[in-house]
């Protein structure tokens, strides 16, 4: 069954979220707070260890409705059970969108063509675990019989900056492996990490579904070389390993089957850390670790399938972003981590949301004539807050912001924490609020220097308020904004997990490169054409 394919525009509560806007959209969240006492309460969702407060935006219970209204009407609920029971929902692809099989329990059923994919992944995370303990364990060794102590994952987009974020996130965990990524084709990359590497104790992590991607096969085929240098071809087999759907591919460049990790169609590249994809992730912090990250991710699956759309996280969390993203016209959202662990959390995102929702072809084919997608960036706080807070709070434009904070620091160090944590309440507080004229005059400051100092605050944000930073919180983390992702998707009508805009360039890439070194250079713009003379004029 495709997914419904429903134009939002034209629905009844669009038209009434518009005029709804008209006569909304100057109030002020403080007005709205005075008026009801109970608007954190009311706005406030708990679920297991999160604390989700999303009253700090410029909505109303009224907003709150037509936008739960318009989840109904575009058939949100329809569309996430043709998600998770492995329809075709990557139409453009004839895919499935499975990646929430890769987290089911091993009792569960998932279909795809009328078979039970469960049985298959579970074999595959055996496959995993066995590898992950032989390698932590150190009875896995490399050509000169010594352990492994450094982990390369070389890979790029989703076979790399999943694994490499949720590595970084949570680093507390890891064991005495050292892990390296190399992704990009820049040549300075893979020499840098090159650099800290014996061949004797490295073992390399090919990972890349199709195995056909520029970046991932020349780093591969660099380190591949490097590693000859010290080593006779059949140490390959000891040290290089490879996670994809091309098994054929893999062969070819040498890797030997038994150490192929396979992964399938229906998981798209940026929702793949879940699968083989995730290895390095293994092997840095365990395989244990790696079960419980992928439990938290299924743990909010069963949350998003079966809530109600007005305490659903994910839900709730997308409907407020539409209605920034299509009414407020609100460009871009920032996600402000108060944890330096997620320092790559929002380079992480960026892939996951623009990648799947920078569309602007409906479901039914036609151009569209409305806003979807939305820039993503961030930072960790309070970095950040000395950074890029000042265009947040005084600048002209409307950035909603996701904070998510966690209450326990995992060091334990109480000073820091509380500290961390007033700033992270703090920022959402001044925001919110902001600071009237007569404050700013109650403090004293110089009539010409007033109006600089007035902030004019309803700047909205959504509080993710989390126990602590752990495998398990992290994977509900990053489904959460996984569904959050969908049902955007939905609502604008588009289809978010195929990727044809990254094609079009690498396509001229490959043209171009062949256009180097004295072969005849073919018809560009007249930009192009100077700037490639100019680079091949170079000696
Ligand atoms: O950039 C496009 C893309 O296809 C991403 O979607 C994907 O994550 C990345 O390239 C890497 O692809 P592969 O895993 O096939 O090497």
């Amino acid at each position: 069954m495709a997914l419904p394919s429903i134009n939002p525009i034209t629905t009844d509560s669009w038209k009434r979220l518009q005029e709804h806007f008209k006569t909304t959209k100057d109030a002020h969240m403080k007005d709205l707070f005075a008026q009801d006492k109970e608007r954190a309460n009311k706005f406030t969702i708990k679920w297991d260890d999160f604390y989700v407060d999303f009253s700090k935006n410029r909505i109303t219970e009224e907003t709150f409705n037509l936008l739960l209204e318009l989840a109904n009407e575009v058939k949100l609920k329809e569309a996430i059970q043709s998600q998770f029971s492995g329809e075709i929902i990557n139409q453009t692809e004839g895919r499935a969108v499975l990646h929430t099989a890769l987290r089911a329990p091993k009792t569960s059923e998932c279909y795809v063509d009328g078979a039970n994919v469960i049985p298959e992944v579970s074999q595959v995370k055996q496959k995993i675990e066995q590898f992950t303990n032989e390698v932590v364990n150190g009875d896995r060794k490399g050509f000169t019989g010594k352990t492994f102590t450094d982990i390369v994952n070389i890979g790029i987009g989703g076979s790399d900056l999943g694994p490499a974020m949720v590595v970084d996130s949570l680093q507390y965990y890891k064991n005495h492996l050292t892990t390296h990524f190399v992704s990009n084709v820049d040549g300075d990359h893979v020499n840098e990490v090159i650099k800290k590497l014996n061949p004797e104790t490295t073992l390399f992590v090919v990972v890349s579904k199709t195995f056909t991607t520029q970046e991932t096969l020349s780093n591969a085929n660099t380190l591949k070389n490097w590693f000859l240098k010290s080593a006779g071809e059949d140490a390959i087999a000891k040290h290089f390993v490879a996670v994809s759907t091309n098994i054929q591919s893999v062969k070819s460049f040498g890797i030997d089957e038994t150490n192929i990790f396979p992964m399938w169609d229906w998981v798209g590249g940026r929702f793949s850390l879940w699968s083989a994809v995730g290895l390095t992730i293994s092997l840095a912090v365990g395989y244990n670790n790696f079960e419980s990250l992928l439990s938290g991710a299924n743990k909010m699956d069963d949350h998003f399938k079966n809530e109600d759309f007005k305490t659903n996280i994910p839900v709730v969390l997308a409907l407020i972003s539409i209605w920034y993203n299509n009414f407020f016209k609100a460009e871009s959202e920032a996600v402000i981590p108060y944890s330096q662990y997620l320092n790559q959390f929002a380079t992480y995102l960026q892939q996951g949301i623009m990648e799947s929702n920078g569309k602007s072809i409906d479901r039914n084919g036609n151009p569209i004539d409305y806003e979807t997608g939305t820039l993503i960036w961030g930072e960790p706080g309070t970095n950040s807050q000395h950074a890029f807070f000042q265009l947040i709070h005084q600048g002209t434009k409307l950035i909603p912001a996701d904070f998510i904070g966690f209450t326990k620091s995992l060091h334990g160090n109480q000073d820091h924490q509380d500290k961390l944590i007033s700033n992270f309440l703090a920022q959402t507080e001044a925001l919110l609020n902001g600071k009237t004229e007569q404050e700013v005059i109650a403090e004293g400051t110089a009539s010409d220097i007033i109006p600089f100092k007035v902030f004019k605050g309803n700047k909205p944000t959504n509080t993710i308020f989390i126990n602590k930073l752990s495998p398990e919180s992290l994977g509900k983390l990053i489904a959460m904004y996984e569904h959050k992702i969908f049902v955007q998707g939905i609502i604008w009508n588009i289809f978010s997990y195929d990727q044809f805009g990254v094609e079009l360039g690498k396509q001229l890439a490959s043209k171009i490169l062949k256009e180097f070194n004295g072969s005849a250079i073919s018809d560009h713009d007249s930009s192009t054409s100077n700037l490639l003379n100019y680079y091949n004029s170079l000696e």
